[in-house]
């Protein structure tokens, strides 16, 4: 599923820019800069198809790419900080938040939290949009590269209480570095597990 070349759909701006709902989709949300678009590297082997970048606020559009022929990978952007005008910010955040309600093919969203600090307050505003909307969503912590075992362990805790008031979280979380590969050929067995 991963082995062929991914390719980029299209970058969408609004709600009936969407692609046609005719396969399944999952998609990558987290908090700016938390690695969605690296992620999305990481798992389909390429190094600048979603483009990541050190700046909070990089994806501005809901980024479509293909996966094989079964369905698409959705990169979004990021909630929280950015480096934008607030006009612009706030236009992407309604946008996003249409798209994480409204999409019928949606099957997991994947939520993405930094190793380093745990579920946030936006963090769990986005799983009660989710868990109202009833998308099942998954928790992946991003850069565990960066963490100590300590500070680690301590985000897991903060993550694991949050999900337990979550109805519509998966129960399972995924460890993830995109920069060394840790979790990346977990990540993609699930998502290919996904009808
Ligand atoms: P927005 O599009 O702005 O919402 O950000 P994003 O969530 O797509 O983050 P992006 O993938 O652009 O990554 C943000 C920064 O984190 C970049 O400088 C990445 O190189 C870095 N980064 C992402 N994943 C990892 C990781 O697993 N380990 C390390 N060390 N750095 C990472
Ligand atoms: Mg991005």
């Amino acid at each position: 599923l991963f082995a062929g070349e991914t390719q980029f759909v299209k970058g969408v701006v609004a709600m009936d820019g969407l692609p046609p709902a005719d396969r399944m989709e999952v998609c990558f949300a987290g908090r700016s800069n938390v690695g969605k678009s690296s992620l999305i590297n990481a798992l389909t082997g390429t190094k600048n198809l979603a483009r990541a970048s050190n700046t909070p606020g990089r994806t501005q559009e809901i980024n479509y790419f293909t996966l094989g022929e079964k369905g698409f990978l959705v990169d979004l952007p990021g909630y929280g900080y950015a480096n934008a005008p607030l006009p612009v910010v706030e236009k992407w955040q309604r946008l996003l938040k249409q798209y994480l309600s409204g999409r019928q093919t949606l099957r997991r969203a994947f939520v993405l939290i930094d190793a380093r600090h745990g579920v946030k307050k936006v963090d769990e505003d986005i799983m009660s949009l989710l868990d109202s909307a009833a998308v099942t969503f998954q928790t992946v912590l991003t850069k565990i590269d960066k963490v100590r075992k300590s500070d680690l362990e301590k985000s897991l805790r903060i993550t694991r209480e949050a999900l337990a008031k979550h109805p519509a979280a998966y129960p399972e979380l995924v460890l993830t570095s995109s920069e060394k590969g840790d979790g990346i050929a977990t990540l993609r067995s699930i998502i290919a597990g996904i009808d």
